[in-house]
């Protein structure tokens, strides 16, 4: 049986991966708007594995017959304007998302939920993959400082995303 602090937790954890696909949706929507379809493409993707992550969570509970909770998604804000500001956002969210999904493995070791630490472990690989690749796309950024043609290749690359 999964203990109440744990599926209040696990509760808010849903909500905050629907966030973040939100989050990354408005980022998709505002690069197809300022005409760069790789980076749109990213955050698509992004946001669509985001759901996937929700939904891991959500199966989760499910399975063990607990109650899902669905609440209100806050609205999406984007901070910055430039391409590096955005991309700055998401490795700060992505590092806002570890510490939380860290969080969630302490209380399961406190709690001794063993079937919740083995979920959470693949979380805690995936944090790193997605802190990583937040990372590699702010230092091409922060090198290219928003010259146009650098811009243009980077978003050829990211548009690629999905297809190695
Ligand atoms: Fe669901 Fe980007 O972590």
């Amino acid at each position: 049986m999964l203990s109440n602090v744990l599926l209040k937790a696990i509760n808010e954890q849903i909500n905050k991966e629907f966030y973040s696909s939100y989050l990354y949706l408005a980022m998709s929507a505002h690069f197809e708007e300022v005409n760069l379809p790789g980076f749109a493409k990213w955050m698509k993707l992004q946001a669509d594995e985001e759901q996937e992550h929700g939904m891991k969570f959500y199966a989760h509970l499910l399975e063990r017959g607990a109650k899902v909770e669905l609440m209100p998604i806050a609205g999406p804000l984007i901070e910055g304007k430039s391409n590096l500001e955005i991309f700055k956002q998401v490795q700060t969210h992505e590092a806002a998302v570890t510490a939380s999904i860290n969080a969630l493995y302490d209380l399961a070791l406190k709690e001794k939920d063993y079937p919740a630490q083995i979920m959470l472990q693949w979380f805690i690989t995936e944090q790193v993959e997605e802190e990583k690749n937040a990372a590699d796309i702010v230092a091409q950024l922060d090198m290219i400082q928003d010259k146009g043609t650098a811009v243009l290749m980077l978003d050829h690359q990211l548009g690629h995303r999905g297809k190695e």
